[in-house]
């Protein structure tokens, strides 16, 4: 069921040890472009009509994450959101006021339990020109966070963002806000970092070929390519030259309320299998090392 607040995933904000590096990678191979950038920080678009998909700001010498920005209905989801995230537990991390930073808008910035900062935007900038281009990401598809007790960071996202469970596997839950069958998903670890970033690219071709750039530039493919259960997007996932796990996906599946939500027996895999296909390999030790290894920057509760 869409959530009466929030109409998706916008971008996620990142600390990066090295700008100009983060820069050559992730337009050079990624196959974002430069839409924005101050001293201390850069912004970078896909082909759609969003501001920018990421932030990354100049930071220390391993990777964080400040935050995932969410796309509010209206101005007065904004109000809605602050008021029921004091119900369900978590706070006002700032409120909701003009939003400093590049791409703009009305914005409030709320700090679940555990730590997670969520921005929520209304009325930032958005681009003309979208239009979808093989082989470049056009959005963000998802972002994966870990969490320490999913079912709690399951009711916060529910109870503050509207948000509702599409699906349940034995070690994730899918959160759905409006058309793709997940925006969010919640994986179960016993910490509560940033388990990977997805992005649409525009068709199965794009995320194969995608997979070639990115082996030829010594990012491997660390699990795929595969075609996921919940959801039924293609992907190809990599580790970028900072440690963060990113995701070329397609093909997402679209829902409406009409969707069953499955449980974890509606989810299982024939002995020795991890995707639809049957062609993927598990994915890395190395990549789920790289998927509890970067945390939200620390604030107090
Ligand atoms: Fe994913």
């Amino acid at each position: 069921m869409a959530s009466p607040w929030i109409a998706g995933l916008r971008s996620v904000a990142l600390n990066v040890p090295n700008l100009a590096q983060a820069e050559d990678f992730y337009t050079r191979v990624w196959h974002l472009d430069v839409v924005a950038r101050t001293d201390d920080a850069l912004y970078l678009r896909g082909t759609g009509a969003d501001h920018h998909l990421l932030a990354l700001h100049r930071g220390g010498d391993r990777p964080q994450i400040r935050h995932v920005t969410l796309r509010a209905r209206s101005a007065q989801a904004l109000q809605d959101i602050a008021a029921a995230t004091d119900r369900a537990g978590g706070r006002v991390y700032s409120p909701v006021g003009p939003i400093a930073e590049s791409g703009g808008g009305m914005g409030l910035t709320i700090r679940d339990p555990d730590g997670r900062l969520l921005q929520i935007v209304h009325g930032d900038e958005r681009h003309a020109d979208a239009r979808e281009v093989k082989d470049r990401p056009y959005r963000l598809a998802h972002a994966v966070l870990n969490s320490h007790d999913v079912e709690s960071t399951r009711r916060f996202f529910e109870q503050a963002l509207g948000f509702s469970l599409s699906d349940r596997t034995r070690i994730m839950a899918f959160m759905n806000c409006d058309r793709d069958h997940h925006s969010i998903a919640l994986g179960d670890a016993d910490n509560d970092a940033l388990n990977h970033i997805a992005f649409v690219m525009p068709d199965l071709d794009s995320v194969m070929r995608g997979g070639g750039r990115m082996r030829d530039a010594g990012h491997g493919i660390e699990w795929g390519p595969g075609r996921h259960g919940p959801g039924d997007n293609a992907f190809n996932y990599f580790i970028d030259p900072f440690g963060v796990v990113i995701e070329y996906t397609a093909e997402v599946e679209q829902i409406d309320d009409s969707y069953r939500v499955g449980g974890p027996d509606d989810w299982k895999w024939p002995t020795g299998r991890v995707d639809q296909w049957g062609i993927s390999q598990p994915p890395s030790a190395r990549l789920k090392e790289a998927q509890r290894a970067v945390f939200f920057v620390p604030t107090s509760a």
